[in-house]
């Protein structure tokens, strides 16, 4: 497996230098904590060495140290593609290097290989009521596959450590390479009267994952080219990689783990987003009965805001500038669908609330993220069920988490385990020290 060659050729590297900033700076404080980050959600406090994806508050998203612009202009893609295939990204968080062409389509391959879904995954889909959310039977799905774990059953034989990682990139490939087809299965039985689509063994990950939804638009592949690279990590202090990581520091499963992210990336707040998002627009065109004016758009906002609402896909808890993923959308948006009424919507949003929001005074980050456009484009080809938006963030979001659990047992890190102090505490601390 050529990833594995890779992953193998750099783990004692990474794990020198790990081992060396315990070793020689072991003592050396990173920040001080306050209580107000304490009783806010650690916010701010690092907790975590993320090589895999940073966020650069000033100029966003970084894939192994590539912006997403060098991303998309250096990775490997199929021929006649503009976008990087999935593999390629794959890779790069995995490998920490620009794949070749072979070695992108050598994860393409291994995919393919083991992208069979067992039956009894189907059966937990269908054993949930018409009713259920698509993130809760997506997460259950990948939740039952727990028990075929390859990293549980060889665990349970007696593992040696060094080998954790293998193991754990075998259980990987196998549940990226099912999570579309699971995806799609959902998107099938809920929105399409459970007519299923074949899997077509000749296309790339993405394009396959576009077909099985029910589109087979050469440009609604490259979209999905497009979202998968861009929703594939974002660092690993959000809610949903931290607490893949997090549960895999216990050595759970891939599968457990994964589960667990993704019951984080479905809160409002999260991955959930993109779905508000959406509807919000929708809401807004429909108030107005097409693509609102300026000053249409501002008493909406205006409206929004008196609600005690925030205005959904602006602002972002670490980004201070455009977010480059909603760049990357908009630019496939302006070349692929200029004319379309909710994109233009979402334009005259873009022209308008940054300066609304900045007039409050208040929000840190009056931008655009990802998630103000990435409904639209769904919208567009036909993906029109908003509420499948988060399973379509996970599909991808998942590539992540493994990256990160990999590479944690790779390391060979140990089990988290922070500390938690009462109030009590806290008023003590206070009390008994000079501070004031
Ligand atoms: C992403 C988000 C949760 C970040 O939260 P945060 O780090 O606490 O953001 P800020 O520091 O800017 O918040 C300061 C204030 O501005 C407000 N604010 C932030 N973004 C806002 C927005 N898009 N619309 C209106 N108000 C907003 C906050 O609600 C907060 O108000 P409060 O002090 O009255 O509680 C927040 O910007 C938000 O809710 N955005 C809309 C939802 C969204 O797009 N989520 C996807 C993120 S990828």
């Amino acid at each position: 497996m050529i990833i594995e060659d890779r992953i193998e050729a750099n783990v004692m590297i990474w794990q020198e230098r790990m081992n060396r900033l315990i070793k020689e700076h072991g003592d050396y404080v990173i920040s001080n904590v306050t209580v107000a980050q304490i009783c806010s959600g650690i916010r701010g406090v690092p907790i975590q060495i993320s090589d895999i994806s940073y966020v650069d508050p000033g100029s966003g998203l970084r894939y192994r140290s590539y912006t997403i612009n060098e991303v998309l202009n250096l990775l490997p893609r199929i021929e006649g593609s503009i976008y990087p295939m999935t593999g390629a990204i794959y890779y790069l968080l995995m490998g920490n290097e620009i794949p070749t062409y072979a070695k992108a389509m050598n994860v393409e391959e291994e995919w393919k290989a083991r992208a069979k879904v067992p039956q009894y995954v189907y059966n937990v889909i269908d054993a949930f009521p018409e009713t259920a959310s698509p993130m809760s039977m997506f997460s259950a799905a990948i939740l039952s596959m727990s028990s075929q774990s390859k990293f549980y059953q060889a665990y349970a034989n007696g593992m040696s450590k060094d080998q954790y990682w293998h193991v754990m990139l075998d259980d990987s490939l196998d549940l990226t390479a099912r999570a579309p087809r699971i995806a799609a299965y959902i998107y099938n039985k809920k929105y399409r009267n459970n007519q299923q689509i074949q899997a077509d063994e000749n296309l790339d990950l993405a394009a396959n994952f576009a077909h099985m939804l029910g589109n087979d638009d050469p440009a609604y592949a490259e979209l999905m080219r497009l979202f998968m690279l861009l929703h594939m990590d974002h660092e690993n202090a959000n809610v949903s990689a931290h607490t893949a990581h997090l549960v895999g520091s216990a050595l759970s499963d891939i599968y457990l783990s994964c589960s667990a992210g993704l019951n984080g990336l479905s809160g409002p707040l999260h991955g959930l987003a993109n779905q508000e998002c959406c509807n919000w627009l929708l809401s807004l065109y429909n108030e107005y009965k097409g693509v609102p004016t300026e000053k249409q758009i501002r008493e909406y906002v205006e409206k929004t805001l008196s609600e005690g609402r925030v205005i959904p896909g602006y602002g972002h808890a670490v980004l201070r500038c455009i977010d480059p993923r909603f760049t990357a959308q908009m630019n496939f948006a302006k070349k692929n669908l200029p004319d379309d009424d909710l994109f233009r919507t979402a334009m005259n949003v873009f022209a308008v609330v940054p300066d609304i929001l900045k007039a409050t005074g208040k929000v840190s980050n009056p931008w655009p993220n990802v998630d103000a456009i990435t409904g639209t484009l769904q919208q567009h080809y036909g993906i029109k069920e908003t509420e499948f938006y988060t399973v379509l963030f996970g599909t991808s979001r998942i590539m992540g988490f493994t990256a990160h659990v990999v590479w944690a047992r790779a390391l060979g890190k140990p089990i988290e385990r922070p500390k938690a102090l009462t109030t009590r505490h806290l008023e003590a601390m206070i009390s008994e020290s000079s501070y004031k």
